[in-house]
């Protein structure tokens, strides 16, 4: 069977195959603390379980909106306006499968060939293969360790060029840990702006802050 180019182009993700090995290791074993993929070393709580049980047996297990339901775009709205001070309405909100699932979408829609998507490194290995998807180009743009792996507005302004179409943000960051702060945020929004680009924002790690730094 001949697979299309751009499912050929992409490899499997590193992460799965280190868990999948750690597994086996384990499995044969051999004493392991595996750092593959993120999952939480506890078991899903009681109350979430309990809410999805009585979910399904309330019959909510219909098509649904493809963006959402009201009452969870609902809640969304709700957690930006509370923990972030931003005010969004219903049709701003899509609801997607995982983080995953809303990174591939964003690309598919912001990105097309002949665009560059500006990827600080080191970056969490799906977006390189999510990019390549999309059809664009993934500038790569090495972060250094005395700026706490955070690209100066100088080293973006240095990379942008006429096809640059979107910025890949990613605080906290996996795997460096690093966060920017408000100011740094500030000046790489103004190089941003000024260049018209668009920023994808994976904060995914929001709640994973071990320091004083808040927003
Ligand atoms: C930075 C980052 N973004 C996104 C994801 C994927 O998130 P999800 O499991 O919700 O698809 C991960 C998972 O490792 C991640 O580290």
């Amino acid at each position: 069977m001949r697979l299309a180019e751009r499912a050929a182009g992409i490899s499997p993700s590193p992460t799965l195959s280190i868990d999948a090995k750690a597994k086996q290791m384990k499995a044969s074993g051999v004493k392991v603390i595996s750092f593959g993929v993120g999952e939480p070393d506890f078991d899903t709580p009681e109350h979430i379980k309990e809410a999805a049980i009585e979910a399904i047996k309330g019959g909510d297990t219909r098509y649904t909106p493809a963006g959402g339901t009201l009452k969870l775009k609902q809640a969304i709205i709700e957690k930006f306006r509370r923990e972030n001070g931003l005010e969004y309405q219903a049709n701003q909100i899509v609801v997607s499968v995982g983080a995953k699932h809303s990174l591939y979408n964003a690309f598919q829609v912001l990105c097309q060939p002949g665009d560059e998507v500006i990827l600080p490194a080191p970056y969490w290995v799906s977006y390189l293969e999510q990019i390549k998807l999309s059809g664009a180009e993934a500038v790569i743009v090495q972060t250094r360790e005395e700026n706490g792996f955070k690209l100066t507005p100088e080293e973006l302004r240095a990379v942008i060029t006429p096809k640059s179409r979107v910025f890949l943000l990613n605080s906290p960051s996996n795997p460096t840990g690093g966060v920017y702060s408000r100011e740094e945020l500030a000046a790489l929004g103004d190089v941003l702006l000024e260049n018209n680009l668009t920023i994808v924002s994976d904060e995914i790690y929001e709640k994973l802050m071990y320091d004083a730094w808040s927003m």
